[in-house]
């Protein structure tokens, strides 16, 4: 039995956790493979926004499992918290929800150096969320991480206690002092982990072997995007994780025949948060109105996304790492009443006209060539049906489908769950 993957292929916060919620009733298991709580997913249903961090986007049905995999980071403080949240909806949590052995956790002396790190970079900050993301996963490739299993195990308190020394000892190291009291964070993180340990821990590479066999569906549900990817994106503003569908593999333990459809996600514009290059962004008023209409704001950290046009070289990359046999376009609603469309079809590089993501793309050595498109006027957010879609979108699908060479299977038009069109 084949696994599906659902990841972002601009710099996150496309719409995933919205498809998948909406995709869960085709599944039996979803299964998030990397980041932490950087990520914020958002699901809208009967008037009510919610927003997932950790927990996969699949947990409000009834019936589907919600993995956690080996590739996730965990900060127990923070899952509390989401937890918290969900406890009034009744959702069975503990038969619904498991997390993998193997999925490392995120210690208050994680959040402390990713504050300090991004202090002392000063102009130069990634513009991190400060969940603590960079240095847990340092210290699963620097084999020194805690794992969720380590819980179970009787000397892991000694495990902590050496790594949280040695995370203070670095703190050290920084020029500009981060303001801290570890006594209280660690009351709250040792009051976390309490509740953690409730929950069910399995080796769920195994369990996800086991489900295959007996012909389970599984989806895996990627966080961030591919232009965030610690390989493949804008490096060094990138997440710490391979986002792309190479993750989902390491992430789950999943074999790479295995994976089947490849479902990438889009805006029709694009967003950034954090620092890094955008060559498409815009400091007009129509990247204004993108963010306003749009409401572009960090679902984890408030912070204002960057708007700008669609950048469809940058897409063409994404949709080749990562395989994509089907595309979703979300946010066309946010697009009414534009006059004229822009999207990115080449580069001006240095003087130079090219077709691909080069190494280096500082804003100064990039100029997007831009095709122009008609826009739409038409409300979106009261449709249903593909046939109902105005023409002009429909041209602009198909120039999307034709210059990307994968079809755009859903086009979303609103945040609700029910303002899904499915083509
Ligand atoms: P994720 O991180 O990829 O799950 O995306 P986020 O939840 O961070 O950001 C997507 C935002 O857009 C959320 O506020 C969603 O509620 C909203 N959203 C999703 N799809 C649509 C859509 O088609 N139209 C509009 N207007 N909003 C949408
Ligand atoms: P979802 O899953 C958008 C960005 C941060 C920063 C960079 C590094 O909701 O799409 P980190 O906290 O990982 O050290 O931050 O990556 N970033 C995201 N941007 N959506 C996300 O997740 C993000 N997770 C991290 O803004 O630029
Ligand atoms: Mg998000």
């Amino acid at each position: 039995m084949a696994v599906d993957l659902l990841l972002g292929l601009q710099w996150g916060d496309e719409g995933k956790g919205k498809i998948v919620d909406v995709l869960t009733k085709d599944y039996d298991i979803i299964a998030r493979f990397q980041g932490g709580p950087n990520a914020g997913h958002t699901l809208v249903f009967d008037g009510i926004k919610h927003v997932l961090h950790t927990i996969p986007s699949g947990i409000f049905h009834k019936n589907a499992i919600n993995l956690i995999g080996n590739g996730v980071v965990i900060d127990p403080v923070i899952f509390k918290k989401e937890l918290e949240k969900l406890s009034k909806f009744n959702l069975d949590i503990k038969r619904k929800l498991f997390i993998s052995r193997k999925a490392h956790l995120i210690l208050p002396t994680h959040r402390l150096l990713d504050a300090a790190s991004e202090a002392n970079k000063g102009k130069a900050k990634i513009g991190s969320t400060l969940k603590g993301i960079g240095p847990t996963y340092m210290d699963k490739t620097g084999r020194n991480g805690i794992r969720v299993g380590d819980l179970e195990m009787d000397n892991w308190k000694e495990k902590y206690r050496a790594l949280a020394n040695k995370h203070i000892g670095l703190l050290d190291f920084y020029k500009v002092k981060i303001e801290f009291d570890l006594d209280e964070l660690e009351i709250e993180f040792f009051s976390a982990l309490k509740v953690l340990k409730t929950l069910t821990f399995i080796d769920s590479e195994e369990y996800l072997h086991q489900a295959q066999k007996v012909g389970k569906t599984i989806l895996a549900e990627g966080a961030q995007g591919s232009l965030l990817d610690i390989d493949f994106g804008t490096y060094p503003f990138v997440t710490s994780s391979n986002t792309t569908a190479a993750g989902a593999c390491t992430g789950l333990g999943v074999a790479p025949g295995k994976i089947k459809e490849v479902f990438g996600i889009f805006k029709a514009y694009t967003t950034r948060v954090g620092s890094g290059p955008f060559p498409t962004e815009l400091f007009d008023t129509y990247g204004e109105t993108m963010g306003r209409v749009g409401n572009e704001f960090g679902a984890t950290t408030g912070r204002p996304r960057r708007c700008g046009w669609l950048d469809l070289v940058a897409l063409k990359y994404a949709v080749q790492i990562n395989g994509v046999t089907k595309l979703i376009m979300m946010k066309s609603d946010v697009l009414s009443g534009f006059k004229k469309l822009k999207v990115c079809t080449a580069y001006n590089y240095k003087g130079e006209t090219i077709y691909h993501l080069p190494y280096n793309i500082e804003e100064e050595n990039i100029k997007p060539i831009y095709t122009e498109l008609n826009g739409w006027n038409e409300d979106l957010t009261k449709m249903t049906q593909a046939s109902q879609l105005p023409k002009t979108l429909n041209d602009y699908i198909a120039f999307l489908e034709k210059e990307l060479e994968v079809p755009i299977k859903i086009v979303s038009v609103g945040p609700d769950r029910t303002q899904t069109i499915h083509r």
